[in-house]
């Protein structure tokens, strides 16, 4: 008889390791936004941030330990007793707290990082085990840049941690560096050594520098491992972190061979991508396996001819267990509010009256431009209208002349908190004529990375969905725009990274992790 499927608990830092990439920094709203879509998405743990960073990344961990009670909270912290304070202070009301702190193991970490002997880093492992066992008997520990540790060494910290109370231990693959086989030998290498593995969960958390990350989370299972550290998207520090999506999809989908099971509910991934992609404007590449746009297109007439015959001669998941569905028609200019308002709440949008009415108008103007209006233009007119905080930078109007024998030339208004001011911008064509003309009522200059225009939904009347990429003094953020107007999208767009930016710059992140 086949074994009972073992539970995997899936641990999601998004709204932590993810946060720390470039461009994908989010304020308390949408992380809040976020961590109710994860709760709704089944992740066993958010990992909400590093409390004691700043004091805005305090209040956002707080908010959500406070009203999210579906998922434990965990809150990150060095391994130094203040650190571990202020992770508590953040965590502590929520319904299941945990705090997870971390300190590095490798020499290379140890001797020219943070300058500690490996005695020492030892002890302070123990002690600030032991400090958070103070506040909660959830607590686990990071021996960070695991993979690149010498492996006797990793065994000692792991004892001392255990003996000092952690209750889960992960090991991460800070860097990136480990391939499959290797790391899947390092854990078999820990459990053998440790016995003490056996008394707590052992987690894994990887990076994706080598492309490895899912395939050195999926290898590790076997051993005994059951945590996985992940984010949506795969977002993380540099090429990012184990991606969610995959991770389940492939345990979901390979049950012949991974006889496993996670809370996830997959029919809300794709949403959870959309919503991670719409709030950091951090675009997702279309050929991304379980949520990038083509993951579900087949090209190639031989695919398509098979498809028709019998779908599993192709496709290995259903589209729709992930929540993906080929565009959904909504409506026309004649559907009423309350004809919206449902179609809404299908797409799992409740909104107030206020929300509604905004909603609402907006779906009536673009109705009117539009003749069939999706679920994606729903998303978007969402997203800009009811999502988005208060900005410094709004657009009031935009008119753009251009053509083969006029100047382009862009004249705007723009409101900058409060006060109205308007300017004619020339360029090359009619985008870069706008940008220009932003670029003088804003009094700003930052250098323009990336420029990419889509077509939301297909057809002529599209709405065009730009994404534009801003770079000044070491920030990078992104900004997206939609709007049938292509040129009134890339105004839209530009104008959501100014916004995006001013709110990086005053962030004042105090501390980094080392
Ligand atoms: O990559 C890493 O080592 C981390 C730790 C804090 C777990 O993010
Ligand atoms: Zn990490």
């Amino acid at each position: 008889m086949k074994k009972k499927r073992e539970r995997i608990l899936i641990f999601d830092t998004t709204l932590r390791d993810g946060e720390q990439s470039p461009g994908c920094s989010m304020n308390l709203e949408e992380k809040l936004r976020i961590a109710r879509q994860l709760e709704k998405l089944g992740v066993d743990i958010i990992e909400a941030g590093f409390p004691v960073a700043s004091e805005g990344d305090f209040l956002s961990v707080q908010q959500i330990a406070r009203e999210i009670r579906g998922c434990q909270i965990a809150g990150l912290s060095r391994a130094n007793p203040k650190d571990i304070d202020r992770a508590w202070q953040a965590v502590k009301e929520a319904a299941n707290p945990r705090i997870h702190t971390f300190l590095s193991s490798s020499d290379i970490h140890l001797k020219y990082q943070l300058k500690k002997t490996r005695d020492q880093a030892l002890k302070e492992a123990g002690a600030a085990v032991a400090h958070a066992r103070c506040y909660t008997t959830n607590v686990e520990y990071s021996p960070m840049d695991a993979t690149r540790t010498d492996r006797d060494y990793l065994c000692d910290v792991v004892e001392a941690v255990i003996s000092a109370g952690a209750t889960t231990i992960n090991i991460p693959d800070t860097v990136g560096y480990a391939l499959p086989d290797e790391f899947s030998a390092l854990i078999a290498y820990l459990f053998d050594k440790v016995q003490r593995l056996r008394d707590v969960v052992v987690s894994v958390h990887c990076h994706n520098d080598l492309g490895v990350a899912v395939a050195n989370s999926l290898a590790v299972l076997k051993h005994g491992v059951r945590q996985i550290e992940c984010t949506m998207n795969g977002i993380g520090e540099r090429a990012g972190n184990t991606a969610l999506e995959e991770v389940v999809m492939a345990i979901e989908t390979r049950k012949d061979l991974l006889n496993y099971r996670t809370g996830i509910v997959t029919r809300h991934l794709y949403q959870t991508s959309r919503l991670l992609t719409q709030i950091t404007g951090v675009p997702v590449q279309p050929n991304k396996s379980i949520v990038g746009a083509n993951a579900f297109a087949h090209e190639s007439g031989i695919h398509q001819d098979g498809l028709i015959k019998e779908k599993g001669t192709y496709e290995i998941i259903k589209p729709e267990t992930v929540g993906y569905t080929d565009t959904n028609l909504v409506m026309g200019k004649h559907s009423g509010r309350h004809a919206v308002q449902e179609h809404l709440k299908k797409m799992g949008f409740s909104l107030g009256r206020a929300d509604l009415d905004r909603v609402f108008a907006r779906f009536k103007e673009l109705a009117d431009v539009k003749k069939e209006i999706y679920d994606e233009d729903m998303e978007a007119i969402i997203h800009e209208e009811i999502f988005r905080t208060e900005d410094k930078y709004k657009l009031v109007y935009l008119n753009v002349v251009s053509g083969n024998v006029a100047v382009p030339t862009a004249t705007m208004q723009m409101e900058i908190d409060g006060t109205l001011i308007q300017e004619a911008g020339f360029g090359v064509g009619p985008v870069d004529a706008t940008f220009a003309a932003i670029r003088k009522i804003t009094s700003t200059d930052y250098y323009l990375e990336r420029f990419a225009i889509n077509a939301i939904t297909g057809g002529t009347d599209a709405q065009g969905e730009v994404t534009v990429q801003l770079k000044y003094n070491g920030h990078r953020v992104f900004g997206r725009g939609a709007h049938p107007d292509i040129i009134v999208a890339s105004a839209k767009a530009y104008i959501n990274a100014l916004n995006r930016l001013e709110w990086v710059k005053s962030r004042n992140r105090k501390v980094e992790m080392k």
